[in-house]
């Protein structure tokens, strides 16, 4: 029997693939503003309904509600299982589904396929380790050393060196019987046009593996000793390799600390070594791009908190005004972006190496948060005193907050705007409305909880489940999802949740990950979950309606954790068995356990 994949690798999967990818494939899209649209495949229709986002990674239906990630499209479209649908996405970036457990023969032989390509990129990556430790890496050392890379800190980013030599990788791969074709085509061998003879593509270069998330070699950066140019080489785009996709460091940064909270976007190779050196574990660089949104989609996945780092001149500020672009449709709540500046003349490497590891990371905490430099930057060149360069001033930034996801941002910053042009915050308001005109945007798709005028929650285009009225547990998840701050009010110890309880187990985990504190957003919760059954469960309770209004629910809350104290007793047979039919008319899945419970449950009620 084939194992369960680990969550883990689901996440990481949802990270790595591109929703507008996946349907594209299937339903011809068109962009629309941040979206992509469509004809909806689930439902008969004329005009397109259908959205896709980019950033928030979902699909959404405005006519039939059908909505969900990469996985559940795929689940749906293509009448996939689950884990047929994590194989389906996973094979397009040419990995493997880990099975916890597992011995399945074609799962075997695939991974040995997927094996060659990552091993010969490993090879290559030893191979570099182990020159630079040879007396012909002598020179590559010394560079280094004049940098002042540690030896600890070469080792954690497995820096090498390629000889200079137009064949010495190439002998030493093709010794191990891997033809050169398949060198070619991870990049490590160059081949002329003319002649077809092949060779080094690295030679005389310090080199920098580039791993993906999950550590894998599937890249390089080869940095001459001197000043020739070009002074990096990267591989070029390969099976494993796009580079507009990757960041270098991130898995280091994820080794350094798996609970990475915070992330600083630097500009090379060098930055992020050094930084690493001075214990400043969380910076990644781009591959000589600048920062796309499918980097910062991928981050924001893993983080809340993104730091960009430009230099201080004029292509630093231009370079951040295209980063504030790309960022402002990503800031949902919770996530926070903030912009670094460094003196003329510094990068991040020289600058940690001459002030240390405490003053840098005073800069960062005292970095402009998005609102500040986006006040900054429209108040540029602007006198205003003067009534039209204000006009101006107040149009840019009403442009750059109409790219913002609704929100507390949003609102925030107009109130500011308010502030400081003394117009009413609600012209501002109604401009942005007008603007927005009335195409569907997915500024809320339906699983994410908006207050409406009424202080009720609506959620999307999806009728609230009619019905079978919740479970107590339920209904404390539900005000978990929508409200995730509350966490906090709860008892320390989790053991008011009541066993029997068909959500228990979910409520429990859920509880934890709040309080690991990470999860700010009903949004980010939902993510997280994202194409389990457990991601069901929540975003069905998340869509239906709150009709608790915002300011009591601490007090519903408080009351069921009361009512569960009181009613500490273990649930009768018949309880248990109810919950669990109940959760399984729900259409959900029972897990093993809990239908190995159901079982023993339904023999004791009939002995
Ligand atoms: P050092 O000079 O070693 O300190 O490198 P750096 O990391 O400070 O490099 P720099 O600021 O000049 O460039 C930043 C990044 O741009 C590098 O890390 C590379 O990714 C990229 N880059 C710089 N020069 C070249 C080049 O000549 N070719 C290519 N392909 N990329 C480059
Ligand atoms: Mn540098």
């Amino acid at each position: 029997m084939a194992g369960q994949i680990p969550q883990r690798f689901i996440d990481d999967l949802l990270a790595r693939v591109d929703v507008v990818e996946v349907v594209g494939e299937r339903v011809q899209l068109k962009k629309a503003g941040r979206n992509y649209s469509g004809l909806c495949p689930f439902h008969q229709e004329k005009t397109p309904s259908f959205t896709v986002s980019a950033d928030k990674q979902f699909y959404h239906c405005f006519g039939c509600g059908a909505h969900g990630n990469a996985l559940r499209f795929l689940m749906e479209y293509d009448k996939l299982r689950f884990p047929e649908a994590v194989e389906q996405l996973a094979s397009r970036l040419g990995l493997e589904v880990p099975r916890e457990g597992a011995d399945d023969p074609r799962a075997q032989a695939r991974e040995r396929k997927r094996q060659e390509g990552v091993n010969l990129l490993e090879l290559a990556s030893s191979f570099y380790r182990e020159r630079l430790r040879m007396p012909e890496g002598q020179s590559a050392r010394e560079y280094l050393a004049r940098r002042g890379l540690s030896e600890e800190v070469q080792r954690d980013f497995g820096i090498g060196y390629a000889p200079n030599d137009w064949e010495a990788l190439k002998r030493h791969l093709s010794a191990r019987e891997i033809v050169e074709a398949v060198q070619v085509e991870y990049g490590l061998l160059v081949q002329r046009e003319d002649s077809g003879r092949t060779y080094d593509r690295f030679r005389d270069r310090v080199m920098f593996p580039i791993r993906d998330v999950r550590g894998r070699t599937i890249a390089f950066g080869g940095r001459v000793l001197g000043d020739a140019k070009p002074k990096y080489l990267n591989s070029p785009e390969t099976p494993v390799f796009h580079k507009g996709r990757e960041l270098y460091g991130l898995f280091e940064a994820r080794q350094a600390n798996p609970r990475l909270e915070r992330v600083i976007i630097v500009e090379g190779y060098m930055d992020v070594v050094a930084l690493a050196q001075y214990g400043i574990r969380y910076a990644v660089a781009t591959l000589g791009t600048s920062t796309s949104e499918e980097h910062l989609s991928r981050l924001f996945r893993m983080v809340n908190e993104v730091v960009f780092c430009f230099d201080g001149d004029k292509a630093g500020r231009q370079a951040a005004s295209r980063a504030l672009e790309t960022v402002l449709p990503q800031m949902i709540d919770g996530r926070e972006a903030r912009f670094l500046f460094l003196p003329e003349g510094e990068d991040p490497d020289t600058l940690v190496r001459r002030e240390g590891r405490e003053a840098f990371e005073d800069r960062i905490t005292c970095a402009s948060p998005l609102s500040e430099f986006l006040f900054d930057q429209a108040a540029r060149g602007r006198d205003l005193a003067r009534v039209e360069e204000r006009e101006r001033f107040a149009s840019q930034v009403l442009k750059a907050a109409s790219r913002l996801p609704r929100g507390m941002l949003q609102t925030v910053l107009l109130g500011e705007l308010a502030r400081r042009t003394g117009v009413d915050q609600s012209r501002f308001e109604a401009l942005l409305a007008r603007d927005e005109g009335v195409a569907p945007s997915l500024a809320e798709p339906n699983v994410a909880p908006a207050a409406s005028s009424t202080g009720q929650e609506v959620v999307g285009h999806v009728p609230p489940a009619k019905g079978a009225s919740l479970g107590l547990v339920a209904r404390v998840l539900q005000l978990l999802v929508h409200e995730p701050a509350l966490v906090e009010r709860l008892p320390g110890e989790d053991d008011w949740c009541p066993e029997g309880d068909g959500d228990a187990a979910l409520c429990r985990e859920l509880v934890r990950l709040l309080r690991a504190g990470r999860y700010r957003s009903p949004q980010v919760v939902l993510a997280h979950f994202q194409g389990s059954a457990q991601g069901e469960r929540l975003a069905l309770l998340a869509r239906r309606e709150m009709l608790i209004p915002r300011d009591a629910r601490a007090q519903e809350l408080d009351g069921l954790i009361e009512h569960f104290r009181r009613h500490q007793r273990r649930p009768s047979c018949q309880e248990q068995i109810d919950a669990l039919l109940a959760k399984q008319r729900s259409g959900e899945r029972l897990s093993p356990e809990e239908r190995q419970r159901l079982m023993t449950l339904l023999a004791e009620l009939g002995s």
